[in-house]
């Protein structure tokens, strides 16, 4: 047994903080039954606890708008320790699967629980097509924000394939479960790497890498959010229209070579300070800070700082952001999965050995 807490400790992340999801109300209900003498029994424990990181876009090109409309891109995924947490249930004789989004998730009155939620068509993909048809129930502890270019939706998504796979004895290859997730949405694939990759296509084929060495990772998330679709639109390409700029494979070497002196470029970064111009003041602000990449993640909203900041301001920046601008700041590492497809983000094998990452960070890249 596998607890992603302890990992959690094991690696020095922190657990997102404690929220009461096991006596919210809401996330009770379902569960919830009556004693012979009238009281509330509590749910039993999950059978399976996940936690689902985000994801920045080291860099982002895009080459073309094609025929269909989506954007030919080419892309560097690095997942990041912020974590929506993810409880999974079997429930024998449920008609199929379900789920709930615990009261303080972020945005909860926001997040559907029917098929709009990419976690409930993960659960029905998996559940049409690996031929066991167990009914499992997911319950939602949302921690990532919506429309941030985090990808948090689509960590769920694939969160939700692993779980299912594992709790069914791992009938499906990691190969197939990465091509149900493209159906799904583009960015899907990548979170079943191990947590660094190369996208291609519409986002859905993955190049998995070799996990990058942790870096310290500054998510700055304005309150406003961008839809994607608005974004890319913004770019105003035509169809079969390209978009020039830097070699995607020479982009990927230098971030091969030292994440700190690579080019950090985002070509979605300019139409969404078009629809959103505090974008561009707020990232005018950030680079000053001494930051390595000060940069856009995806189509936004998120504003990613790779690095420390000077000494001078180490204390005070936060502050010194949130007076400005209504932001939340979240402090981060680069995070991966081991090489071990039946473990998930943030777990170690039982018995693992203590990994301090002081140690890890001081023998990786040179800050
Ligand atoms: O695939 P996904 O559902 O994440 O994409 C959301 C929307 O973002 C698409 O409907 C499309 O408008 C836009 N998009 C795009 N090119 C991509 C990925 C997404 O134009 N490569």
């Amino acid at each position: 047994m596998v607890f992603a807490s302890l990992a959690l400790a094991l690696l020095g992340y922190q657990l997102p903080a404690p929220r009461r999801h096991a006596s919210s109300p809401r996330a009770r209900s379902l569960f919830a039954s009556l004693d012979a003498d009238g009281s509330e029994v509590m749910p039993s424990a999950p059978a399976l606890s996940l936690l689902s990181p985000a994801k920045v876009n080291l860099f982002l090109r895009i080459l073309r708008r094609r025929e269909d409309g989506y954007h030919e891109l080419a892309s560097l995924f690095q997942a990041v320790s912020l974590f929506d947490r993810l409880d999974f249930w079997e429930r024998p004789g449920a008609a199929g699967p379900s789920m709930e989004v615990t009261d303080d998730s972020v945005c909860a009155a926001l997040i559907p629980t029917d098929e709009r939620n990419l976690v409930m068509r993960a659960l029905q993909i998996f559940a049409e097509r690996s031929g066991d048809a167990r009914p499992i129930h997911c319950r939602l502890h949302k921690v990532i924000p919506a429309q941030a270019g985090m990808g948090g939706g689509s960590g769920d998504a694939a969160t939700a394939l692993h779980a299912a796979n594992r709790l069914c004895g791992f009938p499906v290859s990691q190969e197939t479960l990465i091509e149900w997730g493209a159906e799904l949405g583009s960015d899907i694939g990548f979170f079943l790497s191990r947590g660094t990759a190369f996208c291609t296509g519409r986002g859905e084929l993955i190049e998995p890498l070799d996990p990058l060495p942790p870096a310290p990772v500054y998510l700055v998330k304005p309150a406003e959010g961008l839809s994607t679709p608005g974004v890319f639109k913004a770019l105003g390409l035509s169809p079969n229209e390209e978009l020039p700029g830097a070699s995607p494979q020479a982009l990927l070497d230098e971030f091969a070579e030292n994440v700190y002196t690579a080019t950090f470029v985002n070509d979605l970064e300019p139409p969404a300070e078009k629809v959103l111009p505090m974008l561009a003041d707020l990232r005018a602000e950030l680079s000053t800070l001494g930051f390595r990449a000060v940069m856009l993640s995806g189509s936004g909203t998120t504003i990613f700082c790779v690095g420390t900041p000077r000494g001078d301001v180490v204390d005070t920046w936060q502050d010194a952001i949130r007076a400005k601008f209504d932001v939340e700041v979240y402090e981060e590492m680069f995070c991966r999965r081991l090489p071990d497809e039946r473990l998930w983000y943030a777990e170690q094998p039982e018995g693992a050995k203590l990994v301090d990452l002081d140690d890890s960070l001081s023998s990786s890249q040179a800050l």
